[in-house]
């Protein structure tokens, strides 16, 4: 049947309508005229795919990766970069307003780089094939590069017979590090040091990352204490611990923790206390006047505990930053005792749907 593409999805998939139910097409632009197929009909919408295209639209692009069709990681390579901005901007945009009743218009920090711009890769190893594995399955989809991750990475790939899930993870002087050979790594971002280790978490996008340091840096008045939750290898509070008299960390992965203490003195720095744990559980410890806390949660966003406990501790700004903008407004409809008062995007993942917030909260004065 013939469709019309009226927008895009929080997943970056085009949506039609079919006998007014709504319709998910990967791969269909807005304004496309597409001829599709039902892959799947359930009760509230379907799941379409095309197989023709009609009128094609002007901000389509020719996707460069041979393995686009298969992996379905880069879900957007298909659309031009300028109008990738401009989706993820409106996409922020409505999500806040729909789940949290806030009004914005964010600007958007550009990546660098479109392509081998991600420093980490994550391949599985199952029936002799190596590579992703293919959306929503264990099935692998059998690569030897990936165009989206740093250059010594596919060189290690191509180079190295390996047979077995493995983490490779690239830094600025082009030095690799692998979860097979579990050894450590430094990076350099804004003349500051961090060990990382294959399996911590370190932002995959070197220059977003530096521009999430800058960010921070503007964002921060010289503060107290400082409270950074969900701290990884002490990225945050290490650039937060040059204006603060003290900042709290927590962190629950055990090797992230462990490069934050090496962190710490790799830096010359004194005034953090990087706490081990859970941060629904470390964060009841605090008995400090907090004025500031950093929030970085993973995707799943903050723990309602954790919310509750911050509405409780009532530090004067919070900065949240955000890889997945629902949670992110979920979250800061419970923060009812602040506003958020700016609000930037950084993409952090060109060719795919995802994007990175910066935002920051002040405490609302009371009358
Ligand atoms: C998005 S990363 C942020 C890391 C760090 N802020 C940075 O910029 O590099 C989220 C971190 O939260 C940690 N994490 C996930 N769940 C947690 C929890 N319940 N308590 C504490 N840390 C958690 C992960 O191990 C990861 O290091």
């Amino acid at each position: 049947m013939k469709v019309k593409i009226e927008r895009l999805d929080d997943l970056g998939r085009g949506i039609a309508y079919v006998n007014n139910k709504i319709t998910f097409i990967k791969n269909a632009l807005p304004g496309e005229i597409v001829k599709i197929k039902i892959n799947k009909s359930l009760k509230k919408y379907n799941i379409g795919e095309v197989t023709k295209y009609i009128e094609t639209s002007p901000n389509r692009i020719t996707p460069v990766c041979k393995y686009y069709n298969e992996c379905g990681g880069c879900d957007l390579m298909h659309l031009s970069y300028k109008e990738e901005l401009s989706y993820k901007q409106e996409k922020v945009k409505n999500i806040l307003k729909k789940y949290a009743g806030i009004e914005v218009n964010p600007d958007i920090i550009s990546s660098d780089k479109t392509l081998n711009y991600r420093n980490k890769i994550t391949l599985h190893y199952n029936s002799n094939k190596l590579g992703y594995f293919k959306e929503n399955t264990n099935e692998i989809i059998e690569i030897d590069e990936c165009l989206v991750v740093m250059n010594e990475i596919n060189e290690y790939i191509k180079s190295n017979n390996i047979k077995e899930d493995i983490i490779i993870r690239e830094n600025n002087k082009k030095e690799i590090v692998t979860s097979i050979d579990n050894n450590t790594m430094t990076e350099e971002i804004n003349n500051l040091k961090f060990v990382v280790d294959a399996s911590s978490f370190f932002q995959v996008n070197h220059y977003i990352c530096s521009k999430i340091f800058d960010l921070l840096e503007e964002n921060i008045d010289n503060s107290n204490y400082c409270l950074d939750l969900y701290s990884g290898v002490g990225t945050l509070s290490i650039v937060a611990s040059k204006k603060a008299h003290f900042v709290y960390s927590i962190e629950v992965n055990p090797y992230s923790h462990k490069n934050a203490l090496i962190n710490k003195k790799l830096n010359n720095i004194n005034n953090i206390e990087f706490i081990l744990g859970k941060v629904e559980d470390k964060i009841k410890d605090i008995k400090e006047n907090i004025d500031l806390i950093i929030t970085d949660p993973p995707r799943s966003g903050m723990d309602k505990t954790v919310v509750n406990v911050i509405n409780k501790l009532l530090p004067k700004k919070i900065i949240y930053i955000s890889c997945d903008p629902i949670t992110l407004a979920r979250d800061l409809k419970l923060l009812d005792n602040y506003k958020l008062t700016k609000i930037t995007l950084l993409d952090m993942f060109p060719n795919t749907h995802h994007i990175e917030s910066f935002c920051v909260l002040d405490k609302l004065k009371v009358e």
